[in-house]
């Protein structure tokens, strides 16, 4: 019989599912998590019939659906917290000073990758930045987006925003780049079509293939989910993965501390910039 409320997991139970989780993603649990993996999984028990997470383990490990139930399961337990325009200081510093050094040192064509993009805000604020900036008009400008979660991606590639995605945009800029349409809005086209979006999971071998080299990463407000060992194998990735030079942007509470001492760092005023 199905439980109404939420399914408790028992302390065997958590310490696998977790060590699933950590495996195919390196996101790590704490043990005070307990509540959050019952409350965002016990709806998708239920839809499976299951009513303990044992039934639920079983499944994902030997079900003939087991892939299909990670993407879903890693949907599930990401955060994906984002907007436009988030920690702007960094993008206007990568338009403003990163860029044209580069064009100065007489580059022509720059690769971005915003590497746990969520929804898209991140790099389609990068794009909105630099086509403000008369950029895409002078530089040949790539940018590709990955998440692990491809539920967001699928927004990602819809362009349609809800107004909490907006907090602190100046008016201007949403009514240049956006079309409202009853309680959401639509990115211009002119716009959606700069990114390159794709699934990835930052720990998967083959990543840095996937992308190539490429000259500035934001990669923020990811890092803070691993542990250490997960931070240094992403880390070490995106050092291979940077050109000379490289420019590499991380969330404001996230350090190199302890992780990596390969790259230069500059405290610019507005955040840090890592170099190559
Ligand atoms: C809090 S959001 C950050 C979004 C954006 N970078 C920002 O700062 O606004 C973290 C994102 O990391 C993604 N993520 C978590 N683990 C990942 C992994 N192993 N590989 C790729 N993306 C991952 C999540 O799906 C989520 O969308």
């Amino acid at each position: 019989m199905i439980q109404s409320g939420t399914i408790k997991i028992k302390e065997d139970e958590f310490v696998e599912l977790k060590d699933i989780i950590y495996k195919n993603s390196a996101i790590s649990f704490a043990d005070s998590k307990k509540y959050l993996l019952e409350n965002r999984l016990t709806k998708r028990l239920q839809e499976l019939n299951f009513n303990s997470f044992k039934d639920y383990i079983y499944y994902l490990k030997y079900n003939v659906k087991k892939n299909e139930e990670m993407e879903i399961l890693l949907n599930l337990v990401t955060i994906n917290e984002t907007y436009f325009l988030r920690e702007r200081g960094q993008m206007d510093y990568m338009v403003k000073t990163v860029i044209p050094e580069l064009q100065a040192k007489g580059k022509r064509s720059i690769k971005i990758w915003s590497a746990a993009c969520s929804s898209g805000e991140e790099p389609y604020s990068l794009a909105i930045l630099l086509n403000e900036a008369g950029l895409f008009n002078k530089l040949n400008i790539e940018i590709m987006a990955s998440d692990i979660n491809t539920e967001v991606l699928n927004t990602a590639k819809s362009g349609v925003y809800r107004t909490v995605s907006f907090r602190g945009v100046p008016p201007n800029i949403t009514s240049k780049y956006f079309t409202k349409d009853g309680f959401t809005y639509k990115l211009d086209p002119s716009i959606k079509s700069k990114i390159k979006f794709f699934q990835a999971n930052l720990l998967s071998p083959v990543v840095g293939s996937k992308v190539g080299k490429v000259d500035i990463i934001f990669c923020r407000n990811v890092l803070i989910y691993f542990d250490v060992d997960a931070k240094k194998k992403v880390i070490d990735m995106f050092h291979r993965t940077l050109g000379m030079p490289g420019h590499m942007f991380l969330g404001h509470s996230e350090t190199l501390n302890k992780i990596n001492d390969s790259f230069t760092m500059k405290n610019f005023g507005g955040g840090i910039v890592y170099m190559k």
